[in-house]
């Protein structure tokens, strides 16, 4: 079938990922097109839910370790935090370090103008350079910070809804953008038992079905689908060989659709794999780190090592054998 013209403000990229993902096998659509305002709200609410603990730990751990990092890191820094959303954890920090300046980098221009506003109304004195560029890429930094040390800043566990080679990838893109001397300090969710991990990717409330779900709705509304979103169910399963929480949309009835003038087709029981959510022990840590060119200084883990709050010094260039 012909394609069909779609409204001027949707991203092609969109486009071109969904048709072609719908098209694989196996079927596959890149998480970071959850994040539409709807997914976004809908990701924030999963950030409160009992069932999902590292958003929690990764802020206790701060709260609980403010001293010691303040004390490790040192004052006078620019910190730079990598797709910085709503700073939820950026007080915590800055708190603890007294930086010299605070450079938010995000790809929403809009979300980001308003939650450096927001932050800056907390730190008067902290001069704010926000910055709109694709993170996972080398971003040049504002002029006005070139002679301060660097700090990144990446929490949250993001880094574990990348596979490892594209984890490695943007690891050493960070270290591109913070150059030598910086450092990072980097939320890792450990590895842990199944009756943990599972039910916090498939809550009880259904808010984080409904995030997955929103996938199709947003698919039906920018790229003129008519997918029957009630013919899908959210699931959330743990991959222990590549020790990964995978959730997928599975079709729970033979369906017809089509999207953006395409049609398509799934089975009673076929997939769309929509996001991987990668966990590392204490060791595969430290070496994916050193893959992406940084190495370990100092961890701090809430009591039951459930999660990890890891600071890396960039390595130099040419290191020994
Ligand atoms: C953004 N990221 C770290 C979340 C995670 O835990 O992988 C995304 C998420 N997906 C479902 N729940 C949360």
């Amino acid at each position: 079938m012909a394609d069909i013209e779609l409204d001027a403000g949707v991203d092609p990229a969109f486009r071109e990922d969904v048709l072609a993902g719908l098209a694989m096998r196996p079927r596959a659509i890149p998480a970071r097109w959850f994040y539409d305002l709807r997914g976004s709200e809908l990701f924030e609410q999963i950030t409160d839910l009992p069932e999902y603990y590292p958003t929690r730990l990764e802020r206790s751990i701060l709260e609980a370790n403010g001293g010691a990092i303040g004390e490790v890191i040192g004052s006078g820094h620019a910190v730079v935090e990598f797709g910085s959303g709503s700073s939820a954890k950026t007080p915590l920090l800055l708190d603890a370090i007294a930086p010299a300046a605070y450079v938010p980098i995000d790809i929403s221009g809009e979300f980001l103008r308003e939650s450096a506003r927001a932050l800056s109304a907390d730190f008067p004195d902290l001069p704010v350079h926000p910055v709109e560029a694709d993170f996972t890429h080398p971003v040049p930094l504002p002029g006005s910070i070139a002679d301060m040390p660097k700090l990144g800043f990446f929490p949250g566990s993001t880094i574990g809804n990348f596979i490892p080679p594209s984890a490695v990838d943007f690891l050493r893109a960070m270290k591109e953008t913070l150059g030598t001397g910086a450092m990072l300090l980097i939320g890792m969710d450990r590895v842990k038992g199944e009756d943990v991990l599972v039910p916090a990717y498939d809550d009880a409330a259904g808010v984080t079905a409904a995030f997955n779900l929103n996938l199709l709705e947003r698919i039906n509304r920018e790229l003129a689908g008519d997918i029957p979103v009630d013919a899908f169910r959210h699931r959330a399963i743990w991959n222990d060989m590549l020790a990964r929480i995978e959730m997928h949309i599975e079709a729970v009835r033979a369906v017809r659709f089509s999207v953006a003038g395409q049609s398509f087709e799934m089975a009673e029981g076929d997939t769309i794999h929509t996001e991987n959510s990668h966990k590392y022990g204490e060791r595969d840590a430290r070496i994916l780190l050193r893959a992406g060119g940084w190495t370990v200084v100092r961890e701090w883990t809430d009591e039951a090592d459930q999660f990890a709050l890891i600071l890396a010094e960039a390595q130099p260039e040419k290191s020994a054998p």
